[in-house]
């Protein structure tokens, strides 16, 4: 059902962990399910220098929020809203179709996270 690259994501997640200080921190919900993701981030001059994430949610939504991690590090925040949870899927080699609304938690967290930080900007 999985692909090797879900698999692996999902049993040695990346960037797994809390930020303490963090500059930008997102807490999301997936209305399907009621999973929640806690996103991290610590940023400088735009940039992400470091991101963490907590999942209390199913082997998907480790696994994408595991890989969108990886993909937003070391961007810049206006590069990370771009990241579609469609990208982050296929970066996974793909996500059964049951299970895409999963990805959408990784997604969201990063925007809220990113909104948080711009809040604190102001
Ligand atoms: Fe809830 Fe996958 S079943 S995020």
């Amino acid at each position: 059902m999985y692909s090797d690259k879900v698999m692996d994501h999902f049993q040695h997640p990346r960037n797994v962990g809390v930020i303490e200080n963090a500059d930008g921190v997102g807490t999301v919900g997936n209305p399907v399910c009621g999973d929640v993701m806690k996103m991290y981030l610590k940023i400088d001059n735009d940039v992400i220098v470091d991101i963490k994430f907590k999942t209390f949610g199913c082997a998907s939504a480790i696994a994408t929020s595991s890989m969108a991690t990886e993909m937003i590090k070391g961007k810049t925040v206006d590069e990370a809203l771009e990241l579609t949870n469609k990208a982050v899927a296929e970066a996974l080699d793909g996500l059964p179709p049951v299970k895409m609304h999963c990805s959408i938690l990784a997604e969201e967290a990063v925007k809220s996270a990113i909104e948080d930080y711009k809040n604190k900007q102001k």
